[in-house]
């Protein structure tokens, strides 16, 4: 089974080929347009896909050494994200699907980072991937969401952020700090010269007998921080703030999963979506695990981040299953995101 995937929900255009399952092609271009911006700006985000849509899916075509004619489905992200941005991969797709007579498969965004660990890279053999149930975080620019995942590739929604993503905690915080567009990347890599202990920021909802994040508080807290502190003081000490609000945000991440894992007794747990590749939150949840006996699932950071790869996999694993409903265009662009409950 050879398929196509096109991933445009924000401003990544990216496209992949799967060969019988495995990545055989993972182009992406990440657009850097909006860096002037200090953020996504979606009119040139649908602009830069539309330039640039054409010319990725060919070169995931020629790295993958597949012809068109070879592809058996093709696939794309129909939502949720910024919505002209998404129908640039979502029209490309139907269309080439509809010029080669083939099905069109359309995949969940979020749905795709969730089941992301079971990317298969030809990096493990036979490929490393979680076993059923499993509870999923997911954390993205855009979401961060526990779910609980059933072989049947049905999920349970059991927590979520009550305000902001994990992803916007990270670069909301590194933009008061002076930081560019993405600021997550960006205090991944100072933290590693700072010292977490050197500022206390709140981890919100601990106490709480539930599986809810919440990072508004603590972007409150860092500009309430920085407000009396000179701008000598906090470049001196730039890398130990990062650590610090890492430290916060991860740490928080790390402890209500591994409680949603013993909730529901489950015995492995996975990560996902863009903030999964952040260095610190891996090596807590390495740690977290191995203390508690718990297999862990993450993806390579190429696959946490916005990707082609993890839109063709759920493809796959969809119509592994007959689960996909190929050529269900009502499944489309204007769906909104409803975890199911
Ligand atoms: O999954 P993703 O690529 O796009 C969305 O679906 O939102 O996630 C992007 C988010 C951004 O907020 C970015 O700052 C964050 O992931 N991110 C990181 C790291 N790499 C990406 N955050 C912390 N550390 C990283 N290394
Ligand atoms: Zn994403």
């Amino acid at each position: 089974m050879n398929i196509l995937a096109l991933e445009t929900s924000c401003d990544e255009t990216s496209a992949a080929v799967l060969k019988h399952g495995k990545v055989a092609s993972n182009i992406i271009s990440s657009q850097l347009a909006h860096q002037a911006f200090g953020g996504v700006v979606p009119e040139i985000a649908s602009r830069e896909h539309e330039r640039l849509v054409v010319s990725v899916a060919a070169a995931a075509l020629s790295e993958a050494n597949i012809r068109k004619s070879e592809l058996d489905f093709i696939a794309a992200t129909s939502g949720p994200g910024l919505i002209g941005a998404v129908l640039v991969g979502l029209n490309f797709a139907q269309s080439l699907a509809f010029a080669l007579k083939k099905p069109f498969v359309p995949v969940n965004h979020i749905e795709a980072h969730i089941f992301s660990t079971f990317v298969d890279d030809g990096t493990h053999e036979p490929a490393r991937i979680p076993a059923f149930p499993f509870v999923s975080l997911t954390v993205s620019g855009g979401h961060t969401m526990l779910a609980l995942v059933q072989d049947d590739l049905t999920y349970r929604v059991v927590g979520r952020t009550i305000d902001d993503a994990a992803g916007e905690a990270f670069d909301k915080t590194g933009k008061m700090l002076g930081l560019g567009y993405p600021a997550g990347p960006l205090m991944d890599k100072l933290a590693k010269q700072g010292n977490a202990k050197f500022h206390r920021f709140p981890q919100a909802l601990l106490s709480e007998d539930n599986f809810n994040f919440s990072f508004s508080g603590l972007k409150t807290s860092v500009q309430t921080f920085l407000r009396d502190k000179p701008e000598p003081f906090v470049q001196a000490h730039l890398a130990d703030i990062c650590a610090s609000i890492q430290d916060a945000i991860t740490s928080v991440l790390v402890t209500k999963t591994l409680a949603a894992a013993k909730c529901f007794k489950v015995n492995t747990v996975s990560v996902a979506g863009g903030v999964s590749a952040n260095s610190e939150l891996r090596r807590k949840f390495q740690v977290a695990c191995a203390a508690k006996n718990l297999a862990l699932h993450i993806p390579r950071p190429i696959f946490s981040t916005d990707n082609a790869a993890m839109i063709a996999t759920l493809a796959h694993l969809k119509l592994q299953r007959g689960l996909a409903s190929p050529n269900d265009y009502n499944v489309g662009a204007f769906a909104v995101f409803t975890p199911p409950s």
